[in-house]
Formats: structure tokens, sequence, C-alpha cells
């Protein structure tokens, strides 16, 4: 078992590695801030046009669509003011099929067309058109809430040609080429700001949407001033970070393994998010397996003797590791489906690997969110803040020990954990309301503004 835990070593990361990894993420964040630095950052801090969070009075029926992992899903989701809730009155799931993934953009989107076409109709909402929310989780460069320019795909995906397009413009196009429906605007949102749009209409005091899924990221509310990249200084802003990129210009390179090298170099897009790789689902399972492969190499796991599966890419699930957290049963009963010859020491050194994986994947994300966290309580000069963070994702529902971290992380701020229901769902139908709260309000801002000159014109 020690030298087993000599290979490990390189996962366990100190309280003093972490706080410097917060620092060094604080610098990044300045940077993919600032007007003359944003274009080299690999921390993008993305304005997202959403300026602020629920209030309580929003209300309607919207459509929302939510597009960022294996799925496509539809929703008809209506807001109740009366009982201040969000209800999902209808969802249609579609399935996208690795082809599409790795396809061409044309496809993808006519693939989703096709997939809202089928919902109208067995909602008998193809006359109306219902104002939309599309969460699209994949880092873009927002240019007004309806219009959004994909960076790079992530995760699983690589459709050509809609890196550099605007994605609203390709939805449409599609839905134009089958010319059985229209749609009126478009709200484009990043999963992690629907996810903190929904908690946000629960808990207003929630100003933080993370993701520890799939892939990971967090967004949060920023004071204008300090968004250098878009006009006017009154206000907040929300602020997808995307800090799944954080360590792509080699920044992370001092706690980078070498398993978490062999993850990126054999991921279909190397060199892209460095920080994600170390953290999120899509991942962690290749971690454990290099791990278990290089323990079985050294002698240290099965005598010695790997098993085909093993030897095969992708095949140790991310939901194996907390399966196999939960107890040894579990354990056995995997290592025995991954064809392995095990004994008792085996499956005790497999669990010990993956609460390393899991742990650091937990601690590395709990020093993020402390960087966000102390950034909002600093912007407002507060010795103290208390807040609450929205959060979705498999990892984090099943890993969520990253709690723990915080309290020595961020020591001068008090946080909520608020677990989001279908939040990046729900949340596009929520960025959408409060768009239109805001309209409303200002509309009717100019007209009193209007009614006041009269006034004035009729006294003078
Ligand atoms: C994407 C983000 C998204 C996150 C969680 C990342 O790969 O770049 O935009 O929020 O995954 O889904």
């Amino acid at each position: 078992l020690k030298c087993v835990k000599q290979h490990l070593i390189p996962f366990r990361l100190s309280l003093e590695k972490l706080k410097e990894v917060s620092t060094r993420l604080r610098k990044d964040m300045i940077r993919g801030l600032g007007k003359h630095t944003h274009h080299r950052a690999a921390v993008k801090m993305l304005p997202t046009f959403v300026r602020a969070t629920p209030d309580g009075t929003e209300k309607g029926d919207f459509l929302a669509l939510d597009l960022g992992g294996t799925n496509f899903r539809v929703l008809h989701v209506r807001v109740m003011e009366e009982e201040q809730k969000m209800v999902k009155m209808d969802s249609q799931l579609c399935a996208i099929p690795q082809e599409i993934m790795l396809g061409t953009g044309e496809q993808l989107f006519d693939h989703i067309a096709a997939c809202l076409s089928e919902f109208l109709d067995s909602q008998n909402l193809k006359g109306q058109t219902l104002p939309m929310g599309f969460t699209f989780s994949f880092p873009c460069e927002q240019k007004e809430i309806d219009k959004s320019i994909l960076i790079r795909w992530t995760k699983g995906f690589n459709c050509s040609g809609v890196e550099g397009e605007d994605v609203v413009k390709l939805l449409k196009e599609a839905i134009h080429r089958r010319g059985d429906y229209d749609i009126s605007s478009v709200a484009m949102v990043n999963d992690t700001v629907g996810t903190m749009m929904s908690c946000g209409y629960r808990d207003q005091t929630c100003e933080i949407g993370m993701i520890i899924g799939t892939g990971t990221n967090a967004c949060y509310m920023e004071e204008m001033k300090n968004v250098k990249r878009v006009e006017g200084e009154d206000g907040q802003m929300c602020i997808n970070t995307e800090w799944g990129g954080f360590g792509d210009d080699g920044s992370l390179e001092d706690i980078l393994t070498e398993f978490d090298k062999v993850v990126d170099r054999t991921s279909i897009n190397p060199g892209v998010h460095t920080f994600e790789k170390m953290i999120s689902g899509m991942y962690l399972g290749e971690i454990v397996r290099l791990v278990l492969m290089k323990l079985t190499e050294k002698k240290l796991l099965f005598k010695g003797e790997v098993s085909e599966a093993l030897r095969t890419k992708e095949t140790f699930e991310t939901k194996f590791i907390s399966m196999i957290e939960d107890g040894l049963e579990n354990a056995k009963k995997i290592l025995t489906e991954l064809g392995l010859t095990w004994d008792l020491v085996d499956a005790r050194v497999v669990r010990l690997v993956c609460e390393t994986i899991s742990s650091r994947s937990a601690r590395l994300c709990a020093a993020a969110l402390a960087t966000i966290v102390d950034r909002i309580r600093a912007n407002r000069g507060l010795p103290h803040l208390k807040t609450t963070v929205g959060v979705d994702g498999t990892v984090y529902k099943k890993h969520p020990k990253m709690q723990l971290s915080m309290h020595f992380l961020a020591p001068d701020c008090k946080i909520k954990f608020l677990v989001s229901e279908d939040g990046s769902g729900k949340g596009a139908a929520m960025v959408t309301a409060v768009a239109q709260r805001l309209a409303l309000q200002s509309r009717l801002l100019e007209e009193s503004d209007g009614e006041e000159d009269e006034e004035e014109k009729v006294r003078s």
C-alpha cells in the first residue's frame, strides 16, 4: 500500500498549493475581463448580457432548448408569479448520436429543428410563437442576448462549420430549411447561467452558478464597471468564466500529472480545457483507468495482469468512481465485469485510487469557486460575504465533498449550495423572463419620463 500511495502523491494537492491555484485563477480572471488582455486569456470571462437575477415578479410561458451533453431537450415552461414556481409543462428528449456530434453543423441543427418541430406538434404549439431560451453549454462570444458566436467545441462535440458562427443564425436557418414553423426571439444561455437563474428564482441571494458534470464551468454577477468589453458602468452583468480553459496557457504545469497529459493528448481537443480535464465527468474515469494500468504494470495490482477491457480507452466509466467509493461490494462487482482477477487488497487499492481522483477534482473546484466568491466580496468592499451558489451536474451530486474545502479556501465567505433541479432547461426560460421584465420596466420608465416632460411643458 505504501508503494501505491507513492504513485498517488502527485494527485494530492496541499491547502497551500490550492491557495496558489486560486491566486493564479484570480489573475487570469482579471486578464479575461480586460479590454486589451482578453483575447489572449485562457480564462475567457465572457459577458452574457444577463443583467439581473430574478426578483420574483417574472411570469409567463416559455420554450426552452437545452444542448450540452449527449441529449437535446425541448421544454415548455410556465413561470407562475403567485406561487413563485417554475413548472415544466412538458418536455421531449432527443438523443444526439455520435455521428451527429462529430458530423456537420448543418446535420446537428437540422436534427435539433426536427426535434423541436415534433415537440411543437405534440403540444399543439406551432401556431404560437412563445419566447424562447436556448441553453447552449459551450463557450460563446455573445454580442447581444440573441447573438452568440461559438468560440470552440468542448466535451464530446466537434461539428464542422459551427466554430466562429452565430448559433442563433444556424438554428434559424435550419428551421427555415424545414419551413413548417417559425420562432421569434431567442435568448442564448450558458448552462451555468441557467442554473444560477433557476436557483435565483427560489433564493434571490443566488449570484453564482456552477456545473460539475460532463464538463465544468461557473458564472457569477460581476460589477459592470469591471466588464471593460461592454459599454456602461452601472449595475451588474453575469460573466461566464469558462474556467475549464484555466491552464491552457501552461499555468497549471506544476500540478499536471503524467496521466493528465495522456488524457489531454488522446482527447479530441488536445491543449483545450486543461482544468476541465482534471475535474469533470468526461475525463475522471479515464484518469482512474490510466492509474490502474500503471499500478498493474508496476505489479502493484491484479498480480500484474491487465484485462482487455482495462486496456481499452474509456472503459472505466466515471460513474464507477462513486459506485466504488460507496462500498467494496460494488468495487468487486465492477472489477469482475471488467474481466479482472482481483483479491481484497486489489479492491481496496482501486477504491483508494477512485477516492484520490475524485478528491482532487473536488478540491480544485473548491479552489476555483473560492476565487469567485472572494472576488464578489472584494468587489463590494465587504469584510464578510454570505452568498448562494446554484449547482448542477452529476459529478457534484455524487461527490458533494468540495463543500468541506470551501471553509479553508474562502474563510471570509459563508456559502450556501443550492442544487438545481433541471436548471439548465428551466433557467433558459428564466433568463428570457427576466429579460422581458427588464424591457417592460425600461419601457415604463421611458413612458413616465415622457409624461413628466409633458407636465413640465404644461407648467411652464
Ligand atoms: C463548456 C461550458 C459549460 C461546461 C459545463 C464546458 O465544456 O465550455 O460552456 O458550461 O462545459 O457544461
